[in-house]
């Protein structure tokens, strides 16, 4: 599903894509293996816009073949397409069907190109299934981090973030293109299977097994699902406005995380009345233990701790909800769309709850040396894909809201909040976007130093 402009006009994506992968073009009908992503070239596809997965998952540990899967994938073709590609890493391929039919395969590296029997015409929506299985396996980004298929003490967590998705579903792993999602997922008996959007239903087989449903009928990024596997203490609550909240904790870290999770209504109405209404129908958390090296990630609705979340952690990940999640970055270079507005819910939190004012925040960022880190880079052009989750796109990107608000005033910096998940919800936007959509938000208003020197510009700016 993609609400925007294509993310390139096709003659520049191949142009990209050629430098680094094999680009069929348009003219012999094939989609091209990858859309150009500045920082990830060869995540996701073209030729086509994926509108629905349907995913059907059996966790079976310790056995030769722990995951199995069917993923059903409902596409609309955006060209002629003799062939497609799908990103998918490790696992075997079983079977491909297009459109009901038999259709040849080819694997290399994580693109899976299909050749369905019948070329599929342009604006045509096609079903192709995939049935998979093996170990998935766990992927190490360019900065180090590790996301994909991570086992834990007691089942196993799916992260996505950000070319995650493709250790355990085959897709068009990229931001550009959201989806709805169907995700059952069979485990054994006692384990419990956590996912996003809501329980529809959870059987238990005289098999000895379970099989949970999830639906998740808003569109979400491919980066933002989750499967979270293991024995989890399950509270079900609602806020008062009905929302349905599902929070799932590791018994283990249950004690640890009760008394900041009982925070969550209150975050989530705050949340709301300074950012607009919640853009999806239902909220929650997951909580799992992943030891050190663990890192907490915005999986839509319910967003996954590697352990009890302290308050601010919490807040940031619910802010990812309408920043980031809802309006959705349209390449990984415009990460700091999401983690400087993440950070700076965090600033306001502090705010309004006796901490830090935001000013305070920024004065003492603003204090760090010439060469911290801070200043290496600026936060809408991150130097490589290895610094798309540094402090330049966290803390600098929450230092420009900082910067917006100081120019506009309180009363016109929170209609721009609001306005800015408004206008772009459910999805995806970019750096040039937000600038234009604050200019228009604040006519008269000076904002060329701004971006200049503090969106684009490299170092420490001269003037806080
Ligand atoms: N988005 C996460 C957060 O700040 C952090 C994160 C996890 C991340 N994995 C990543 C950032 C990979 C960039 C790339 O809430
Ligand atoms: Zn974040």
């Amino acid at each position: 599903m993609s609400r925007s402009a294509p993310l390139l006009p096709m003659v520049t994506a191949c142009a990209l894509a050629l430098v680094l992968t094999a680009c069929g073009g348009t003219g012999d009908g094939r989609g091209s293996a990858g859309v150009g992503d500045p920082y990830f070239p060869q995540a996701g596809n073209g030729g086509y816009d994926v509108s629905h997965y349907a995913l059907n998952l059996e966790y079976a540990p310790e056995t030769p073949t722990p995951l199995t899967g069917t993923a059903t994938i409902t596409a609309r073709a955006g060209q002629n397409l003799s062939a497609f590609d799908l990103d998918l890493k490790g696992m075997q391929v079983k079977s491909l069907t297009v459109q009901g039919r038999k259709a040849r395969w080819t694997r290399r590296g994580q693109e899976l190109t299909v050749r369905p029997s019948a070329a599929l015409a342009e604006g045509e929506t096609f079903r192709t299934t995939v049935r998979y299985s093996g170990t998935p396996g766990t992927i190490t980004d360019p900065d180090g981090s590790q996301e994909g298929w991570l086992p834990t003490a007691d089942g196993a967590l799916a992260l996505g973030e950000p070319t995650g998705s493709m250790a355990w579903f085959p897709g068009n792993d990229h931001p550009s293109d959201k989806a709805t999602y169907d995700i059952t997922v069979t485990v054994p008996k006692g384990l419990r299977a956590v996912s996003n959007g809501e329980l529809r239903t959870e059987t238990t087989t005289g098999a000895g097994r379970t099989t949970s449903t999830w639906r998740t009928t808003q569109p979400m990024a491919t980066y933002l699902a989750t499967v979270a596997i293991g024995h989890y203490d399950i509270t079900r609550t609602t806020l008062s406005n009905g929302l349905p909240v599902y929070v799932a904790v590791d018994p283990h870290e249950a004690a640890a995380s009760s008394k900041v999770l009982a925070r969550l209504p209150e975050i989530m109405e705050w949340e709301e009345y300074n950012f607009g209404p919640y853009p999806f129908s239902s909220t929650g958390a997951i909580v799992d233990r992943r030891g050190d090296a663990g890192y907490a990630l915005e999986t839509q609705n319910r967003p996954f701790f590697p352990g009890a979340p302290d308050t601010a952690t919490l807040v940031h990940e619910l802010a990812h909800q309408w920043y980031g999640d809802s309006v959705t970055p349209k390449t990984w270079r415009d990460m700091w769309l999401n983690e400087g507005f993440a950070t700076y819910a965090e600033w306001l939190w502090s705010e309004d709850h006796d901490g830090d004012t935001a000013q305070q925040t920024f004065d003492a960022l603003y204090r760090s040396g010439g060469d911290a880190d801070v200043w290496a880079f600026p936060p809408a052009e991150p130097t490589s894909a290895a610094h798309i989750s540094d402090s330049p796109v966290y803390e600098r990107g929450a230092m420009v809201l900082h910067k917006i608000r100081r120019t506009v005033g309180d009363a016109r910096f929170y209609d721009i909040l609001q306005g800015w998940a408004a206008a772009h919800r459910h999805g995806n936007a970019d750096t040039a976007d937000f600038t234009a959509y604050v200019e228009r938000m604040a006519p008269g208003k000076d904002f060329s130093g701004i971006w200049k020197d503090w969106l684009y510009g490299d170092g420490k700016p001269a003037h806080p």
